[in-house]
């Protein structure tokens, strides 16, 4: 129960790693809100994981996080259901892209910049004010990805957003640390979610020999770190990145 006493909001939570990481975070203690633009999606996982025996744990709320109104009502929603705010997990995201000459700007780079970089500039923002405002402190969790630290095909504008998001880390435990805060990036490699679970067996069995031990990573494995980071056995851990790409990028 290393999360009892706490409130997080977990953007991107009705699936994958997020869905993954809500079990996880409420299994720990937490009082955790499903914050996702799939609402149906996210009321379903919140009425399934409430009926597990953990009713008046979980919530869900739709946002669409390339919205920062919609981001700060999401937190404003969590405080007024659960009466405080500790961690954000700032997870929603998107992938996709085509080789850059062939990029059409309004299709291969703007949305995925809204969601995955504006998404996760809007979280730290709308929750380091609701941390200030509290007084308590508070700890910024977010997903990066192996692509934020290098190169890949089809992945121009996703790599940029990404590196954004280890950037932000940084920029905000420096800022934010005045008022308690704790900032930090992790970066998967390749998680199985729906993300690679529609590719074919023979593509999916190619991602997982590009990690040590020939596994893909699975969500639990990722949501166990992110309860860890959460914790305040994390507490020495701050503006920094945390690997969890099983040897990817040994
Ligand atoms: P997923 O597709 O299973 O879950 C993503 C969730 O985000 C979905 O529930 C979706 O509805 C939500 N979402 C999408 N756009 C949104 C928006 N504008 N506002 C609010 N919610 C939105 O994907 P997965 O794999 O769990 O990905 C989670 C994060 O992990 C993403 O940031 C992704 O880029 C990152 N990641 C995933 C890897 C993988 O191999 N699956 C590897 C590295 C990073």
């Amino acid at each position: 129960m290393r999360l009892q006493g706490k409130v997080a909001l977990i953007t991107g939570g009705a699936s994958g790693i997020g869905l993954a990481t809500v079990r996880k975070f409420v299994r720990e203690g937490a009082k955790v809100m499903i914050a996702d633009i799939n609402l149906e999606q996210a009321e379903a996982a919140a009425a399934e994981i409430a009926g597990e025996g953990h009713e008046g744990s979980v919530a869900a709320v739709g946002v669409n996080v390339s919205v920062y109104a919609e981001v700060e009502a999401a937190v404003a929603r969590t405080v007024e259901i659960f009466g405080s705010l500790d961690v954000i997990f700032n997870n929603a995201g998107i992938a996709g892209g085509r080789p850059l000459l062939e990029h059409d700007p309004a299709v291969d780079y703007e949305p995925i910049i809204r969601v995955d970089q504006d998404g996760v500039y809007y979280g730290i923002l709308a929750a380091g004010r609701q941390f200030k405002q509290q007084g308590t402190g508070g700890v910024i969790i977010s997903t990066s990805s192996i692509y934020g630290e290098q190169a890949a095909e089809l992945s121009f504008t996703y790599s940029a957003a990404k590196a954004a998001v280890i950037s932000f880390t940084r920029s905000a435990a420096y800022e934010l640390a005045e008022y308690g805060v704790r900032a930090v990036a992790i970066t998967p490699g390749r998680v199985g979610t729906p993300i690679i679970n529609q590719f074919s067996e023979e593509l999916k069995a190619t991602f997982a020999a590009e990690q040590l031990r020939n596994k893909l990573t699975r969500p639990e494995e990722i949501a166990d770190v992110v309860a860890f980071l959460a914790s305040d056995e994390a507490n020495a851990i701050n503006g920094t990145v945390v690997s969890v790409d099983d040897g990817y990028s040994v």
